[in-house]
């Protein structure tokens, strides 16, 4: 008699409660393999365009695409070159005229298979075709799963900095396969960690504490810590987008770390110098030791953040650059309002919150002290 086969591994499944565009997000093991049955109810008609890019079409485009065929669905693929380069108006044209030729209608959907980049124009081609197509995320970093596959954050970049042309277009389900990690380079699965730690430090001391005794699981592959780690920070990152989906207050809460962080890259040119979860790692640090400073949070709690962080192997400590340069780059931010840079500090682990009211002094002493220590510790590295 032939077994049983075995059950597929149940995913969880976190909602992203937003009325008419309200969708789930998966996470589990197998789902690229299970993506046909998954995605065929949402498709008007069995037709898809898979965008994504030539590293990851290496790894799991046949797979993807044999799941597709397995649910009767027939698809075209359109692999664009790795990088943030393609993020640009030139890549969005070339996206979009591509997507044409290959005959997209307005109900069809799209799927976005890849990282953040992928994910980004995508959803920004999505929202802008026809006048609206709807699209699918299939993220493949562990930081597009935690973070930039949900919310509908999209865009391109332009020569005055980062995502400043895009949209707000949620995608109509995401899918984030524990399998994917497996091929991630360590470097850039730990720039994703550092997102996850965002969410224990801005809203969940409990989550915090796990991840101090189980993030070496989650780096090191064990499955369920890692379905555990990227479900926990999907909710947090769904409940948050559902209060506040435009960013008019709370889901400001995001950008911990990101004030310091994007000036960081900027000193860097948005190079592999520094990759951008590292950026947020060593921001997350600066807004604590910020916090500490202005008397709001205890040093305990900061040096708790910082052993974490460099206890998995992130950057805590700004290196490459000078703190004035750094405070330069933070005024330049486009969450400046009337000349006043806006802070994630906190209160303590997992109590984040916003404000304008820092003495731009304060921040240019704690920049000054990281410098320095990041300067000492190269030094001794360096032997
Ligand atoms: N990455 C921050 C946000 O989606 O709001």
């Amino acid at each position: 008699m032939t077994p049983d086969p075995e059950p597929a591994p149940t995913p969880s499944r976190v909602s992203v409660a937003l009325g008419a565009r309200a969708y789930d997000i998966l996470v589990g093991p197998g789902l690229i393999g299970r993506a046909g049955g998954l995605i065929r109810p949402l498709l008007p008609r069995p037709y898809t365009v898979i965008v994504t890019d030539e590293n990851v079409a290496r790894h799991h485009l046949a797979a993807f695409e044999k799941a597709l065929a397995g649910a009767g669905i027939a698809c075209r693929h359109v692999i664009l070159s790795p990088g943030e380069g393609i993020k640009s108006f030139n890549g969005l044209q070339d996206l979009c005229e591509k997507l044409l030729e290959l005959r997209v209608e307005r109900r069809d959907l799209v799927v976005a298979l890849g990282g953040g980049v992928i994910g980004d124009i995508t959803g920004f081609a999505a929202s802008i075709l026809r006048r609206g197509m709807g699209f699918i995320q299939v993220p493949t970093t562990l930081l597009a799963q935690v973070d930039s596959s949900v919310g509908g954050k999209t865009g391109i970049n332009t020569r005055h900095g980062k995502n400043l042309v895009g949209s707000f277009h949620q995608p109509r389900l995401v899918l984030a396969d524990m399998g994917v990690l497996d091929s991630l380079p360590r470097r850039e699965l730990l720039a994703g960690y550092a997102e996850v730690v965002k969410y224990g430090l801005l809203g969940d001391a409990a989550f915090f504490e796990w991840l101090e005794r189980h993030g070496a699981a989650v780096l090191d592959g064990d499955l369920a810590a890692r379905q555990y780690a990227v479900e926990t920070s999907c909710r947090a990152k769904a409940a948050i987008v559902a209060r506040d989906e435009r960013e008019d207050g709370e889901r400001a809460l995001l950008n911990l770390g990101h004030t310091f962080g994007h000036a960081l890259e900027a000193a860097h040119g948005f190079s592999d110098r520094l990759l951008h979860g590292e950026a947020v790692a060593i921001g997350m640090c600066l807004a604590l030791r910020l916090s500490v400073r202005l008397g709001l949070a205890s040093g305990q709690d900061a040096g708790r953040a910082e052993s974490h962080l460099a206890a998995v192997g992130l950057p805590t400590r700004p290196f490459g650059a000078r703190p004035e340069q750094i405070l330069e780059l933070m005024r330049q931010d486009k969450k400046v309002v009337d000349g006043r840079m806006s802070f994630i500090l906190a209160r303590g682990i997992g109590q984040a919150f916003q404000t304008r009211e820092v003495a731009e002094n304060a921040v240019l002493e704690v920049l000054r002290e990281a410098c320095e220590e990041g300067a000492e510790a190269a030094a001794r590295a360096a032997g």
